[in-house]
């Protein structure tokens, strides 16, 4: 059974191809379109699954979607009887966002002359964040929640699931939504762009929890889980608010109203200077998120004794409440998925349609390395087509095929305080570079930051870079012991460690750990246990491979990333790049 999972028509459009119950191919139509989050029909990701498990559209049985018009129909209903908004809100927001052609007629306009025979199978939006998380995961029994936006009329979803089957136990309805709570919060803030949340997360350190109790007047917390958002403070559920949602990157016009303004003041400017205000401000609202988030995975877990929780929905990138949940609830063991954001939900539904039409293997999805890899002769030949450029850079191009060789002089090279593009394998699926399409630095170096923003990232400076850790050291150098194989926690770093690797812990004494071992990617285990052989600290900072732009894909792409900053090696598979020193 050839089942292509899609996620369309939301932010981060992306396909997946599963066969007989096994995922063999994953990716995000914005490494293909070149524009971060890319919103629309993702064609280019579904042509390249295709490829990649050597089938034609005739070949599909099912193709699963994230989305289910048709749900939440009575809630959709009360709705509007309730709030009777105007009609283009009706239009936009709740029946029908959009005209839009059936996606087996989408799909014939993609390939032409093919015909599609297989069944187009809408799965409800929740349903298939939460199968992202829990039908890939390794547990048999788990609570699973999905916290977002809003999909299909729902924010926050949450059950039970136990070998293949979801029960869902409570739905949180429009217009009552974290996620629009925190992206509000993140407009305010000066913050305007799509996904801009995480930098919120990140500013949150550098300030108190001042502004908590004020916040409360926003969203009401209730015993059962549940919550209100308290409307008068947002616009998204009166207006028809401009929005975009296809062919590019999705835009949001301000999600706060005048309200919001007159408790909290003016808007910050988005070139503005951050006051400690915000900062504040920024802390008190990840507080007030963590409160409302611990209270749904309580409440939860509540009746069912169940100690694992997988999580899954947009704000499932919260890694900061992520990495807390094993000193906040009863749970000891936790599995986000590598992509928990929209783009997931094309695992998700795929793997509902498996289960659905009868699949009984599950799939522990133990790796996010999902997506498109290149051989070494295109590898030669991005280098080939770029040699002249190479050559006005003063670049010369190595080729070291013993694999601990290279990585004995790449983490040499990191040592000595090097920037590295480190690109090999299947690129990453999910919007955190995990080894194979990253570049990395020496974590042990106080500016370290300071480099990498100046060469390369120019990102704000309130914002951390992330650690890469030997799965068998982790317990040493952090106060949480787990595996985070997708960079999906924060743990606090041990105090007596945060000195040596100061260019990975954060203001709070935090590090959003990546967890590597031997088993899930040999080559960049390989690249660690060398640079801990050299320097006695087994970990590397390791931040995406791109430079405002979504992570390369291509050899290409790295390549051209490389030559427009001042990044001073490249590795691209065995081939190494190195800018001469004058
Ligand atoms: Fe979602």
């Amino acid at each position: 059974m050839l089942i292509l999972g899609l996620n369309a028509f939301h932010a981060d459009a992306s396909a997946c191809i599963v066969r007989d119950g096994v995922l063999i191919a994953a990716v995000e139509e914005e490494r293909f379109r070149r524009i971060k989050h890319w919103a629309g029909f993702p064609t280019e990701a579904i042509k390249w699954c295709l490829d990649e498990a050597g089938a034609t559209l005739a070949d599909i049985d099912y193709v699963a979607v994230n989305q289910d018009t048709r749900a939440n129909m009575w809630k959709r209903a009360e709705f509007l009887v309730r709030s009777r908004p105007d009609l283009g809100f009706l239009l936009d927001r709740l029946w029908i966002r959009k005209e839009r052609a059936s996606a087996s007629k989408l799909l014939e306009g993609i390939f032409l002359g093919e015909t599609f025979r297989g069944k187009v199978q809408p799965v409800e939006h929740h349903l298939a964040h939460i199968s992202s998380a829990f039908h890939v995961s390794p547990f048999e029994e788990a609570v699973t929640i999905s916290v977002d936006g809003f999909g299909d009329f729902a924010s926050t979803v949450w059950g039970t699931g136990c070998g293949t089957d979801i029960s869902i136990d409570k739905r949180i309805y429009f217009p009552h939504s974290l996620g629009i709570f925190y992206q509000a919060i993140t407009q305010y803030l000066g913050f305007p762009n799509y996904g801009d949340e995480y930098k919120v997360m990140g500013l949150a350190p550098y300030g108190e929890p001042k502004y908590v109790e004020a916040l409360h007047a926003l969203i009401e917390l209730l015993p059962d889980g549940t919550f209100n958002l308290n409307t008068k403070y947002f616009r998204h559920h009166t207006e028809s608010l401009p929005q975009q949602w296809e062919s590019g990157c999705p835009t949001f016009d301000d999600l706060f109203s005048p309200e919001f303004e007159s408790l909290f003041g003016p808007r910050r400017a988005q070139d503005a200077p951050l006051e400690q205000y915000h900062r504040d401000l920024a802390r008190s609202a990840q507080a007030l998120y963590e409160e409302a988030f611990f209270n749904i995975a309580r409440a939860a877990r509540r009746n069912t004794g169940i100690t694992d929780i997988v999580l899954a929905g947009g704000c499932a990138n919260n890694s900061v409440a992520n990495g807390k949940i094993r000193r906040e609830t009863p749970f000891r063991r936790v599995y986000v998925h590598a992509a928990p954001g929209d783009a997931g939900g094309a695992i998700g539904a795929a793997f509902v349609v498996w289960h659905q039409m009868g699949g009984k293997t599950r799939f522990p999805m133990e790796h996010a390395y999902w997506g498109p890899s290149f051989s070494d002769g295109a590898r030669a030949a991005a280098l080939q087509a770029r040699i002249d450029d190479l050559e006005v850079e003063n670049c010369y191009v190595a080729v070291v095929s013993d694999e601990a060789e290279l990585c004995r002089r790449t983490a040499a090279a990191v040592a000595e305080g090097k920037v590295v593009g480190w690109f090999q394998g299947r690129m990453e699926w999910g919007p955190r570079a995990l080894g194979n399409r990253s570049i990395i630095g020496d974590p042990r170096r106080a500016n370290m930051k300071d480099i990498l923003n100046a060469k390369i990232k120019r990102r704000e400076s309130f914002r951390p870079f992330a650690p890469s850790i030997l799965k068998d050291h982790v317990k040493d150098w952090f106060e949480e012991d787990d595996d985070v194989p997708f960079m999906t926690q924060v743990f606090q770093i041990r105090e007596e460690k945060r000195s040596k690797i100061p260019a990975v812990t954060h203001v709070d004494g935090s590090g959003r750990l990546q967890t590597v071992s031997r088993s899930i990617n040999s080559r960049y285990a390989a690249l660690i246990e060398a640079f801990y052989a050299i320097t006695g600290v087994p970990i590397v900072l390791n931040t995406s491979f791109n430079e405002n732009e979504p992570v390369v894909c291509r050899p290409e792409e790295a390549l051209d990333c490389f030559l427009r900053t001042r990044m001073d090696t490249l590795v691209l598979g065995n081939h190494v790049v190195e800018r001469r020193t004058i």
